[in-house]
């Protein structure tokens, strides 16, 4: 892919050139023209976005429980350690999801006549090709739009995109989808055609009981009354085998759940030992969810913002990052519901493990 040339800064911001950005440094919104098939609209200003993230973790260390927002697990390291999450022999969420896709991708695309692709967390867009092929089949012109708050996975797996589907059109959008979802809809155009938006890998599970329902909405009132709604649900199982997807051997996912300090030491002028903690997860089989903690290994001082901040944490104490939330069919459709969606389809492997959903926008 070529360098990509700054076509258009608004906020003043001056960001550090296309490509060659140093990764996860958000720049100023921008609209970066790579390649003819492929825009880009970048994430806030650097110090906008430390600004916010400041005043969310500070919130978050100060409460009790304390926890830390699990979207800021997802710099560059973070998104990478996430992928090999999903290669671990533990984590059958990741295969689960890709067999369901292989198997069904072709019906849900076709059943929703869905020409434009948009995804919500789209990561490495490991298991959009088995939409993306389908919508290819059915139209000249397919269009997918990436919307993720990390920026490189998007310009990344729109590269291996959009050299298999010669005619594809890629709009990636970097945002927060709890409070940005507003740049998603100027990433939409009616001339589109009808859409699928997908929300893969049981990301939904790392909402919790309102601000699932408040992304659906969100998501609901972006959709015309053709599109559809695919999201990846993880179910209600032997807890073992939810416990074990969050406690691998390798400690890929203790890793990952640590790189969360790293992103704070960076961002946020932090001092503190990754060291220090342990990871730690957890499966609450009356909440049907797993905590994600980081547990303080000693009493210690969490500092952030050059010492401006100050949070003692006592020996054995718990910082929250992520929930997991599991469904059944029914508590899916509940959660839907409440979100302003109406379940279409219902579709789980044969073991139990794992579900796709389609729902329509209700009314
Ligand atoms: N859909 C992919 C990735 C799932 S991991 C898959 O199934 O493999 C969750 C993804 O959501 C990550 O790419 C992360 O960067 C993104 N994400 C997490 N919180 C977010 C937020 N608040 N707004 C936008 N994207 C977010
Ligand atoms: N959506 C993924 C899940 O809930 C995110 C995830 C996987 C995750 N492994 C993790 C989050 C480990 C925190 C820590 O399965």
């Amino acid at each position: 892919m070529n360098t990509p040339k700054r076509a258009d800064a608004r906020q003043g911001g001056v960001p550090e050139g296309g490509g060659t950005a140093r990764a996860y440094t958000l720049h100023a919104v921008q609209a970066v023209q790579t390649e003819p098939r492929f825009e880009f609209v970048g994430g806030s200003a650097t110090g906008d976005r430390r600004a916010r993230m400041a005043r969310e973790v500070i919130a978050g260390l100060s409460r009790r429980p304390r926890s830390i927002p699990p979207k800021y697990f997802y710099d560059e390291r973070g998104s990478r350690l996430f992928d090999a999450i999903c290669d671990l022999p533990e984590y059958y969420l990741t295969r689960a999801e890709q067999a369901l896709l292989q198997a069904h991708a072709g019906g849900i695309v076709q059943r929703s006549g869905a020409r434009c692709l948009v995804e919500i967390g789209s990561g490495m867009a490991r298991k959009t090709g088995s939409l993306l092929r389908a919508i290819s089949a059915r139209t000249l012109s397919p269009v997918y739009v990436p919307f993720d708050i990390a920026p490189e996975p998007i310009r990344e797996s729109a590269r291996g995109l959009l050299a298999a589907h010669p005619t594809l059109r890629v709009r990636g959008i970097v945002g927060d989808f709890a409070h940005e979802c507003v740049r998603l809809s100027r990433g939409l155009s009616e001339s589109d055609g009808p859409t699928l938006f997908a929300f893969l890998g049981s990301t939904i599970g790392n909402l919790d009981e309102a601000e699932a329902p408040s992304l659906l909405r969100t998501i609901a009132s972006l959709m015309k009354r053709r599109d559809r709604f695919l999201v990846g649900i993880d179910l209600v199982k032997d807890p073992r085998i939810i416990a074990r997807a969050y406690n691998d051997d390798q400690g890929v996912t203790a890793a990952f759940n640590k790189n969360v300090l790293s992103v704070l030491a960076r961002e946020l002028d932090g001092h503190l030992d990754e060291n220090a903690f342990d990871h730690l997860a957890l499966y609450d089989e009356a909440r049907e969810r797993v905590e994600m903690h980081l547990v303080s290994l000693r009493q210690q001082p969490l500092t952030l913002c050059s010492g401006d901040v100050r949070i003692e944490l006592a020996e054995g104490e718990r910082v929250m990052t992520e929930i997991s939330r599991k469904f059944t069919e029914e508590s899916a459709r509940h959660m839907l519901s409440e979100g302003g969606m109406t379940m279409l389809e219902w579709l789980s492997t044969p073991e139990q493990l794992f579900a796709l959903c389609v729902a329509e926008r209700t009314a």
